[in-house]
């Protein structure tokens, strides 16, 4: 297929759609088309930032012919509500983050994108940033020896308004606190370079916020290779502060905070990398987590989407793909709320 332009339509217009927008409006390829969102006012003076059309009704931009591809960024267990809606009318689909918040729901949505004959991706902007591309290339190539380790702190704050009278926070839409909002993005870069996880065993607990789901987690894993895993994710930590990956193995340490490496320490490589020319050099908010690149990390995730369309193949980031973090995530809830080390998966991936 020649390649040509690609219609996109954004629906949920709230903070992140304007990444989403951005990424879009910078690619070749793509053209933002239309926005939608429940709220009028939201659909409205998002049109009028991004110069596009805008719509209340989802159906009716999802029965547009100027648009090929969905993002779907409404909140998280509407994604796939959303997605199948948009797959039936056609549309390729592109996820932010949690795809969605049971494995059902996501099973559903993957099998209706295959049966609709639509492509499925998703956003992980973290996979992107050149700090963990490079030890996700070192781990492929065999720097760091046997993998032995691979963990995430997330020490992250949220104010309580951020809950009050939102989504955030609730079961129901949310489908879990700090791990399957906040924490995932590395939890996803922990399975992404490792590998799945085998058996898990994880406290999910609410200490400060007032809130349905978890607000402090831990978990120990155990990856499938051997190698073994700790998660830390909060939304309580005074003041906020930098997110940690650290990686060991036989034959190298990596360490990066926030999207600064610290640490890199691997037998035989002689390069000094010097964090901020080598690294994104991207403002970190310790607050909110890293924002810096990631217009352009969306648009390396959507652009694939675009070539995965064009050569019919499944996108990088794919459903089963952005599934795994959703998996993991609930079996650490699982083994919480059990008392027990749980196995995955948790179910077979469709
Ligand atoms: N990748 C990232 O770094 C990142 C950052 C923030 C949020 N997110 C994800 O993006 C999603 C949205 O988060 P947000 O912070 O933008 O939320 P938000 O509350 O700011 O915006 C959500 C929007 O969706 C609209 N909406 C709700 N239900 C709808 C429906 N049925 N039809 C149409 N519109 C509807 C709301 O009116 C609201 O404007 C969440 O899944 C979240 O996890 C990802």
């Amino acid at each position: 297929m020649a390649s040509r332009l690609y219609g996109f339509g954004v629906i949920g217009c709230g903070v992140i759609s304007d990444t989403h927008c951005d990424a879009i409006s910078r690619l070749p390829r793509a053209r933002l088309v239309a926005v939608a969102d429940k709220n009028e006012q939201a659909a409205r003076s998002k049109g009028e930032q991004w110069s596009c059309e805008w719509h209340t009704d989802v159906a009716e931009l999802l029965a547009r012919d100027d648009i090929d591809v969905v993002n779907v960024v409404v909140p998280s267990g509407l994604h796939a509500k959303i997605g199948i809606q948009a797959a039936e009318a056609g549309k390729h689909v592109i996820c932010t983050k949690p795809i969605d918040i049971t494995l059902e729901a996501i099973d559903d949505l993957i099998l209706a994108c295959r049966r609709n004959g639509v492509k499925l991706g998703a956003t992980h902007q973290f996979r992107s940033y050149p700090v963990f591309k490079r030890i996700k290339n070192a781990l492929e190539d065999g720097r760091f020896g046997r993998p032995l380790y691979a963990n995430a702190f997330v020490p992250w704050y949220r104010a309580p308004e951020y809950y009050a009278g939102s989504w955030h926070g609730t079961r129901e839409l949310d489908g879990g606190g700090a791990l399957m909002n906040q924490s995932i993005h590395y939890i996803d870069l922990l399975l992404w370079m490792f590998g799945d996880v085998a058996q898990v065993a994880g406290f999910a607990d609410t200490l400060v916020h007032d809130i349905e789901v978890e607000d402090c987690a831990s978990a120990t894993l155990r990856f499938r290779s051997g190698a073994q895993g700790l998660i830390q994710g909060t939304t309580c930590t005074y003041q906020g502060k930098p997110a940690r990956l650290e990686v060991h193995g036989e034959l190298g340490n990596a360490v990066v905070l926030g999207d600064q490496i610290q640490l890199w320490e691997v037998e035989g490589d002689e390069t000094e990398w010097n964090p901020t020319a080598g690294s994104s050099g991207a403002a970190s908010d310790p607050r909110h987590g890293m924002i810096g690149l990631a217009v352009q990390a969306h648009m390396e995730q959507i652009e694939d989407l675009i070539e995965a369309i064009e050569e019919g193949r499944e996108p990088l980031l794919n459903g089963l793909e952005a599934r795994r973090a959703v998996e993991l995530i609930l079996a650490i809830y699982r083994s919480s709320a059990e008392g027990q080390v749980v196995s995955l998966p948790l179910k077979p991936a469709p």
